[in-house]
């Protein structure tokens, strides 16, 4: 079968080649999907440029997500059939005509439903999922603040948010992805670039602050949005984007930038902050993925949630989808098909 190998390190246009690689064999509880297309996430522009822990050594092959029909299934699979077109979540592997997940990675989609929107259902859908029901709970008229509102992770969020009937701050980098916010219905929009959202946040909400933050940017930003919380307020950190091109002394000042605290400050300000990895939930708690990508499944089909297409790339422009991606161009979720 073909793959799009990372072979280095290197600017998008020259880090992929198309290159036959083994085709892999379904094992107990996998699935083997025959790939329509599949999925860029952020964590593959940081993989390519060598700044992701838990990207496999190069040549690799990456990605995260695929939509495709199952094409053998091992034992112990219980919830997919041959045949059935799905949506799935890959350990790496993604960027293949062929790729291999766990069962509870992986669930059914209708025939018609758009690609484009089905590779964003579940690294994007489920992170933001994850974040936003399993380690929050949330209240209407709870106010939140959303990073990086207009990208993948963050549309799904809005459309979380706004579900549970929070009043919404999201913050993006351009005039045009503002009026996408303004579009999805949060309340607040706030062009980072042009204003500082701390200052923004604060002018709305005063003393009594935020009860949540969805940080994926990292450094100062994290800071920031501590200082924005109220009491009870949380802060989840899920990436650290502001490291995308840093050399080795921006990241030092980003690692400084997120600041030192002590265990009791969070106590006595009644604050809270936690991280999300969904690689690691994936390994070691695939049952509450399993979960994450059923609901999701479930509250797109009620109309609750919506994935944005950005764009959908042929195999042979993956160099030009990754520069889409990693030049901040793109609104919702970024696809190649084969
Ligand atoms: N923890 C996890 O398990 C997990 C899972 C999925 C995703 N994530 C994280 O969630 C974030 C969003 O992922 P995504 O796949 O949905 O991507 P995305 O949000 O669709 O695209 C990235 C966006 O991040 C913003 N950005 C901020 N700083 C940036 C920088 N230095 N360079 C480039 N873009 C920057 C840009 O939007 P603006 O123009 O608005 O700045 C850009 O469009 C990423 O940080 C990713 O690593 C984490």
């Amino acid at each position: 079968m073909k793959a799009a190998v990372l072979v280095k390190n290197a600017e998008a246009h020259n880090s992929f080649e198309i290159r036959e690689v083994d085709q892999p064999k379904a094992g107990v509880g996998q699935v083997l999907i025959k790939v329509e297309a599949f999925g860029l996430n952020f964590a593959d522009i940081m993989a390519r440029q060598g700044n992701y822990q838990d990207c496999p050594p190069l040549p690799a092959v990456i990605g995260y997500d695929v939509v495709g029909e199952v094409v053998e299934i091992g034992a112990g699979v219980d919830n997919v059939n041959l045949g059935d077109r799905v949506t799935a979540m890959t350990r790496f592997g993604g960027y293949a005509e062929y790729a291999l997940t766990d069962f509870r990675a992986c669930a059914k989609i209708a025939k018609d439903y758009p690609l484009g929107k089905a590779t964003a259902l579940t690294t994007q859908y489920c992170t933001a999922y994850y974040c936003f029901e399993e380690m929050l709970n949330l209240y209407e008229g709870d106010k939140v603040l959303i990073h990086a509102a207009a990208g993948g992770v963050g549309t799904a969020l809005v459309q979380l948010a706004k579900y549970a009937g929070c009043e919404i701050f999201g913050t993006a980098g351009s005039d045009e992805k503002l009026a996408y916010l303004k579009d999805l219905g949060v309340d607040h929009p706030i062009n980072y670039r042009a204003k500082d959202f701390e200052v923004e946040v604060r002018k709305i909400v005063g003393d009594q602050g935020l009860d949540a933050v969805f940080d994926p940017i990292g450094g100062k930003s994290v800071k920031k949005g501590l200082k924005l919380l109220g009491s009870g307020g949380r802060i989840v950190l899920f990436g650290a984007s502001d490291m995308t091109g840093a050399n080795i002394f921006g990241k030092i000042g980003m690692g400084l930038g997120f600041g030192f605290y002590h265990p009791v400050e969070f106590m006595l300000t009644s604050k809270g902050m936690m991280g999300v990895n969904m690689l690691r939930i994936a390994d070691d708690r695939p049952m509450v993925l399993k979960r994450c990508l059923e609901n999701v499944v479930k509250l797109v089909a009620e109309g609750v949630l919506n994935p944005t297409e950005a764009k959908v790339f042929s195999i042979d422009e993956i160099g030009e989808a990754h520069a889409f991606l990693e030049g901040r161009q793109s609104i919702g979720k970024v696809s190649v098909c084969w």
